[in-house]
């Protein structure tokens, strides 16, 4: 177990270059599965959850190795569907349901454990079932796996339409249907810009797949695929983490390496608040004001202003002047940060799925703990805006998500100290994907 020590107040300052997308990667990792071959993936973020991934892939019989600059090989030709991967490694991460898809496209059988991931409502995963069984799929459920088939016949083109906009059913359906017999179209669908990554790496492979990015998506199914080299987009969720980083700090940052607009719901709440918003080609500076003026946002499927994004923006309104409300639109449970944010001095009072914040001037630190991924980035935001030291634990849940996060903090400024409690193994795991990729951390400009 490790956690950081913060000694805050202090503004976060410079340069920081974003890394691949998370959530995007870990749908193209199993989406190599689609074909036998050798397949390069790049800008890959160096997170435990890319880790678990390789983890589960080496168990269905592929070949991998740790990223290395971003870099990774994927080699799926001896992959193969009978060994479901073990329950702990499937439960440690929510994006686990992708190998049904994929394995299900590709060789018509998975068996796979409930996904895990972080605890921010019940998250059910009954839209990526309806479309496995309307492309013709048998799905059950056995001693807590789902196990999804169609061993023999094709899959079958359809029309599926989605009851709520799911990004991980829209990338799953996707997955299972490029192999599949004739047209399948998926109405309803997320738009995120991962689902256009997908897409495109699914198309590099040999797929046909056309509108993602719409509410409508069309695969034309393929007999078979090749492997690909793919480049990742970069995360606009770290991106937006440092943006609000450095406003909660009174800071001057600079985002490298980005879409700009895939930030342009964050950038124009930030603006809306306060903050002064650069942006061109590939980087974005955020360049906060003396205090943030409190703004309402919901948070909505994209092109709203995303969910993952709340628990920090929470942070920067908690400090900001008057009154905000923030409203959760995608989850039903996603402000279990707010009650250790309020150990440090915050006024937010939760009603049901709406969050009150009376900005005060000062937060202080105190001993928090991370309870998942975005949640844990807020305690860390909360930490460096604070008078005096924040301690936060549980940094696995961090870990999981922002590569070299407090290397990353450390070069931009911030008073920030790792600290391995115990001697468990997964802690020096962590060392080793930490030191990967020392040329993506940051260049620094004072400004
Ligand atoms: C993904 C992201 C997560 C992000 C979320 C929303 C990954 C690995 N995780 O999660 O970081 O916060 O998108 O942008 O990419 N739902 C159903 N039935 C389903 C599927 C979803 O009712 O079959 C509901 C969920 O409970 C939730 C909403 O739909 O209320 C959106 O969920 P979804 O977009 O599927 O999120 P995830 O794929 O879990």
């Amino acid at each position: 177990m490790a956690e950081l020590i913060i000694n805050g107040d202090k503004p976060l300052c410079g340069e920081v270059t974003i890394g691949g997308r998370k959530n995007s990667a870990v749908a193209v990792i199993p989406a190599t599965l689609l074909a036998a071959g050798t397949n390069t993936l790049s800008n890959l973020p160096a997170i435990s959850d890319i880790s678990t991934y390789n983890e589960i892939l080496r168990h269905l019989g592929a070949v991998t190795q740790e990223p290395s600059n971003g870099v990774m090989r994927v080699d799926t030709s001896k992959a193969t569907p009978e060994k479901s991967p073990p329950m702990e490694m499937v439960k440690t991460i929510r994006a686990s349901y992708y190998l049904l898809g994929a394995l299900l496209g590709r060789f018509g059988y998975a068996r796979v454990g409930f996904p895990g991931g972080c605890n921010i409502g019940q998250r059910p995963i009954d839209q990526h079932l309806k479309g496995f069984k309307a492309l013709g799929a048998e799905v059950r459920t056995d001693h807590g796996e789902v196990v999804v088939e169609s061993r023999n016949s094709r899959l079958q083109g359809t029309h599926i339409y989605l009851d709520v906009a799911s990004v991980g059913a829209t990338i799953n359906i996707m997955l299972a249907a490029v192999l599949a017999e004739g047209t399948t179209v998926i109405e309803n669908v997320a738009r995120e810009p991962h689902i256009v990554d997908v897409a495109s790496c699914l198309n590099s492979m040999g797929a046909r797949v056309v509108g993602a990015g719409t509410d409508t998506i069309k695969i034309h199914g393929v007999r078979e695929m090749q492997p690909t080299n793919h480049a990742i987009i970069p995360d606009e969720i770290e991106a937006a983490t440092y943006a609000i980083a450095g406003a909660a700090t009174r800071g001057d940052v600079t985002l490298m390496n980005i879409v700009p607009k895939h930030l342009d719901a964050v950038t124009a709440k930030l603006g809306e608040a306060g903050v002064r918003v650069q942006e061109n080609g590939d980087w974005v500076r955020v360049v906060a004001p003396e205090r943030p003026q409190a703004v309402s946002l919901k948070t909505l499927p994209y092109p709203g202003f995303p969910t993952d994004a709340m628990p920090p923006m929470t942070v920067l309104l908690s400090l900001a002047s008057g009154t905000s409300m923030v409203s959760e639109g995608v989850f039903e449970n996603r402000f279990d940060h707010v009650e250790e944010l309020q150990r440090m001095g915050t006024n937010v009072r939760v009603e049901g799925r709406t969050a009150v914040i009376e900005g005060v001037e000062r937060l202080h630190g105190t001993s928090v703990r991370a309870t998942n991924l975005r949640a844990g980035a807020a305690l860390v935001i909360a930490g460096l805006g604070a008078e005096g030291e924040t301690v936060v634990s549980s940094i696995e849940h961090v870990d999981r998500g922002y590569e070299h996060f407090d290397e990353k903090l450390k070069a931009l400024g911030a008073d920030i100290t790792r600290v391995h409690n115990g001697d468990d193994e997964d802690d020096s795991a962590d060392d080793s994907t930490d030191g990967d990729d020392p040329g993506q951390v940051v260049s620094f400009r004072q400004s």
